[in-house]
């Protein structure tokens, strides 16, 4: 039988996780299935088809999946934003709000030169602070960002809005 199965329906939403009052959108299931984690990691690379990237970035921690994986297909090169602490070389470092709270995220110094084209990935855009933080280090260092990629968009949460209006092009796979 035919599997008409969409990126969505592989996505499963966990009540009051990591706190109450949050629906907490779980991309695992995703992940683990070979014909979802397929399907996602291509739709995500649509709207690039005939574009060259130099780096795709990805926020942590599941944005280092999905932006892995997009780097191999677009044969560019891979840079990781951390959490706090996490990255041994020199780094800068970006304060911003969460849905759930506050942190900090830091880049690599030298992971990208000035006139790089780069592709932001990450699963999930909420509030649009992590994506904020990470636009904003990434153009610290001189990067030029092409598009910003999720799996899922909370619009209700106003991070679209919010990337759009710094004048990012978002796209997103699933609401
Ligand atoms: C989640 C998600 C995004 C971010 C989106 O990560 O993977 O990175 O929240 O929220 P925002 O748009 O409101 O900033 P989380 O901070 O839970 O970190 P983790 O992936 O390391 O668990
Ligand atoms: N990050 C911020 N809000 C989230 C949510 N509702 N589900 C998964 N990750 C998130």
């Amino acid at each position: 039988m035919r599997d008409n199965r969409d990126v969505k329906d592989y996505i499963r939403t966990i009540v009051d996780f990591p706190h109450e009052g949050i629906m907490f959108r779980d991309v695992t299931t995703l992940f683990a299935d070979p014909r979802g984690f397929r399907m996602a990691i291509d739709q995500l690379l649509h709207p690039y088809a005939g574009v060259r990237f130099d780096k795709v970035v990805g926020l942590e921690a599941r944005g280092f999946i999905l932006g892995g994986a997009v780097a191999h297909q677009l044969s560019a090169g891979f840079v990781p934003i951390r959490k706090k602490g996490k990255l041994p070389g020199a780094v800068i470092s970006e304060e911003y709000q969460l849905e759930y709270g506050e942190a900090i995220v830091e880049i690599h110094d030298d992971a990208i030169k000035a006139g790089e084209k780069i592709l932001l990935v990450d699963d999930l855009l909420a509030t649009g602070g992590t994506a904020e933080a990470g636009i904003k280090l990434v153009e610290r260092l001189g990067g030029e960002i092409i598009g910003c990629a999720f799996i899922v968009d909370l619009p209700d949460l106003g991070g679209r809005a919010k990337l759009e209006t710094l004048g990012m092009e978002v796209h997103a796979l699933c609401a």
